[in-house]
């Protein structure tokens, strides 16, 4: 019987971005992938893909069993696995991400843009969206209205929000006004929850519609800078051992 982390040989250079079934099949065929140093012929044959020490034409494939990536999502994309009709985040990564079991923690908006962390840790993601855990997340806003210290009082005793998609008493949250002119303003929120469409409804609940919304951190961790939007990267060790204490 097969061990219970074996996979086909085929599925797994595929999964890691080698080629499609049908590409990895023929260069099996022709010799140049070797299985802990002896030449597959099989592209069916069972491989253990966190020991078996697999290359093409000589380079040495990494296989991590867990990847985390952290994305700026961009406007226009829906936060979901899969969708028939629109555009996924998971659509801007490679396959192998979704072989690998990977989904985003947590949701932004289709118009919101910024850090959402895809993860094939269900656990992980599960912590991080937990309300119990308390991560909180810091989103820049710019809104229509004049915002000023009586809404960081508000933000701070905990908004009754009533509107139209139902009614909650939100947790004590962060408003720091970086800019107010008349009739626009640019915020930074700190909120440790996330409820349906939170940051515009408090911010709406103030006087203050959201025309803009961008989340920058979760936890301790902040969107890279370097990414844009639609851009991705695999997080460091040092950036998903800062999520795991976070979340821990
Ligand atoms: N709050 C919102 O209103 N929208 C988001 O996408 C995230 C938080």
């Amino acid at each position: 019987m097969a061990a219970r982390n074996n996979m086909r040989l085929d599925k797994l250079l595929s999964m890691l971005g080698e080629g499609t079934r049908a590409q990895v099949k023929e260069m099996i065929r022709a010799g140049r992938v070797t299985v802990d140093g002896a030449a597959a012929r099989d592209s069916g044959m069972q491989v253990d893909p966190e020991n078996s020490e697999v290359c093409i034409g000589g380079r040495r494939l990494s296989y991590k069993a867990v990847r985390h990536v952290m994305l700026n999502k961009p406007q226009n994309t829906l936060t979901a696995a899969r969708d028939k009709k629109q555009k996924t985040v998971m659509d801007l990564l490679p396959p192998m991400y979704a072989a690998m079991g990977c989904m985003p923690a947590g949701r932004l908006d289709k118009d919101t843009e910024g850090l959402l962390i895809i993860t094939s840790d269900g656990q992980l993601a599960h912590r991080i969206i937990s309300p119990k855990k308390d991560v909180s997340k810091v989103y820049f806003a710019r809104v229509a209205g004049t915002l000023g210290d009586e809404d960081i009082e508000a933000f701070a005793g905990g908004l009754h929000i009533k509107d139209s998609d139902g009614e909650f008493d939100a947790k004590p949250a962060g408003l720091e006004i970086v800019s107010a002119s008349d009739g626009a303003s640019e915020v930074r929120v700190r909120v440790s929850e996330g409820k349906y469409h939170q940051v515009k409804r408090m911010l709406a609940a103030c006087g203050a519609p959201v025309v803009y919304l961008k989340r920058e951190k979760i936890g301790a961790l902040s969107l890279d800078p370097a990414l844009a939007p639609g851009q991705w990267r695999e997080m460091t060790e040092e950036e998903a051992a800062l999520l795991e204490q976070e979340a821990d």
